[in-house]
């Protein structure tokens, strides 16, 4: 891989968030010496380092309800050398859609030997030794994991965690392009190799997405929600700093990575706000706004990479537009809900809202269900908790 440097930075406290990089090369060939990556404004990534950073990787693909022609596309897209975790919470009545996906996953791995790991993330087993772990909040009235993507993250995260994994990536499962999961799981290689610091994550910024429009394909840039969210995420950066910027193009990346270090200190959102509920809480707790509770973060910095696939970005678009002001609405109610959102920036996400009429006249955003940070997990009970399942024998392999 070719890439370009980050060419701009914006810093609050300990957080440094760099401008988007663009991708020149997938493939830069063999990199001889040190010579070449010394002094230039684009730096080839050796296929070795790439490597290097993939097996000490978890993948995490979150799954519910998609079709097994999807899924099976996406692991055959993720490098052979990381650990693949799918987190699924498909139905297991009338139809079980779980067994299915079990079954490709189980023989797909047999096929490949690559190390797959498949669970429910509203098994019991998982909910009791969270119990065990002293962290119910993922927990519902029923007694088992949450539904939702994040929900399914947070597990996932967990399950990297005890796998002995330096960093964690995150590929949707209805991706219809095996060659766009490869080039993200690279990105992913490529910024966390970039990085100075233990608290580093990369996110990614499609080329486009392909929709047809007047019966011709059209390569959209920005996705609906994220322009929206962006905008505000900016508006905020540019509150404390004092200066406009542009520099947010990832507000709601559902394809992102980071180390393992940031994974366990961030507290995160539930469903679809997760995304944007990084950026408000890295600047809640490292902008240096509010008091900051992680000395050894500030020692450092959070990095925040953002790089520009090459590959368009094609999902599966039959969800709907329903779901799209729900995301924007979830996105926006973190901002608005946050302690550092200034009272003019909540005053324009309520106009905003009302506007695309995802509010009513005398509603207010919604305030998203927070996690606290896993950190606070006792892996060791939680470890004890699920020892002797079948997916933690292929974890600990
Ligand atoms: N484990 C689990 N549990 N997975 C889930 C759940 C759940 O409850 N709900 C959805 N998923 C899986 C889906 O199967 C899919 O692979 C992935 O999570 C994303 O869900 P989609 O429903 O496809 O979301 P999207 O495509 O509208 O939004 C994506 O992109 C946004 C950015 O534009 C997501 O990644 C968002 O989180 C992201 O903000
Ligand atoms: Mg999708």
């Amino acid at each position: 891989m070719r890439i370009e440097v980050p060419r701009e930075a914006e810093r609050l406290g300990a957080t440094l968030f760099y401008g988007v990089q663009q991708v020149y090369e997938l493939d830069a060939g063999l990199v001889r010496g040190e010579a070449e990556a010394l002094d230039r404004i684009i730096q080839p990534v050796a296929y070795e380092a790439i490597e290097a950073v993939c097996s000490a990787m978890a993948v995490v693909v979150p799954v519910r309800g998609e079709r097994i022609k999807l899924l099976e596309g996406v692991l055959a897209g993720i490098p052979h050398a990381c650990l693949v975790i799918v987190v699924s919470n498909s139905d297991r009545e009338p139809i079980d859609r779980f067994t299915l996906e079990l079954n490709a996953v189980l023989k797909y791995r047999r096929l490949t030997g690559k190390q797959v790991v498949v669970v429910h993330q509203r098994d019991a087993v998982l909910a009791d030794a969270l119990v065990e772990a002293g962290y119910e909040a993922l927990l519902d009235e029923s007694g088992r994991v949450r539904h939702g993507k994040a929900e399914g993250m947070l597990v996932a995260t967990l399950l990297a965690a005890l796998a002995g994994k330096r960093y964690i990536g995150f590929i949707d499962s209805d991706n219809y392009f095996p060659g766009a999961v490869l080039e993200y799981v690279r990105e992913y290689a490529a910024g966390l190799l970039a990085r100075h610091s233990d608290y580093a994550m990369v996110r990614i910024h499609w080329h486009s997405k392909p929709k047809i429009v007047r019966e011709a394909l059209f390569f959209a840039k920005f996705g609906r929600a994220t322009v929206v969210t962006n905008r505000f995420l900016n508006a905020l950066i540019g509150y404390y700093t004092g200066f406009e910027t542009e520099v947010i193009r990832t507000g709601n990346a559902g394809e992102h990575a980071m180390t393992m270090e940031l994974a366990l200190k961030l507290s995160h959102a539930s469903g679809y706000a997760v995304e944007t509920r990084h950026f408000v809480d890295l600047l809640e707790r490292f902008g240096s706004i509010l008091e900051n509770p992680s000395p050894d973060v500030l020692d450092q910095y959070v990095e925040v990479f953002q790089i520009e696939s090459r590959n368009p970005h094609m999902h599966d678009i039959s969800k709907g537009d329903r779901h799209i002001g729900s995301m924007m609405a979830a996105s926006l109610g973190v901002l608005y809900s946050s302690p550092i959102c200034p009272p003019e920036l909540r005053a324009e996400i309520v106009a905003e809202l009302r506007r695309r009429r995802l509010l009513r006249k005398d509603e207010l955003p919604p305030a998203p269900t927070l996690y606290p940070p896993l950190e606070r997990v006792d892996l060791e009970a939680f470890a004890e908790g699920v020892a002797g399942e079948p997916f933690t024998a292929a974890l600990l392999r």
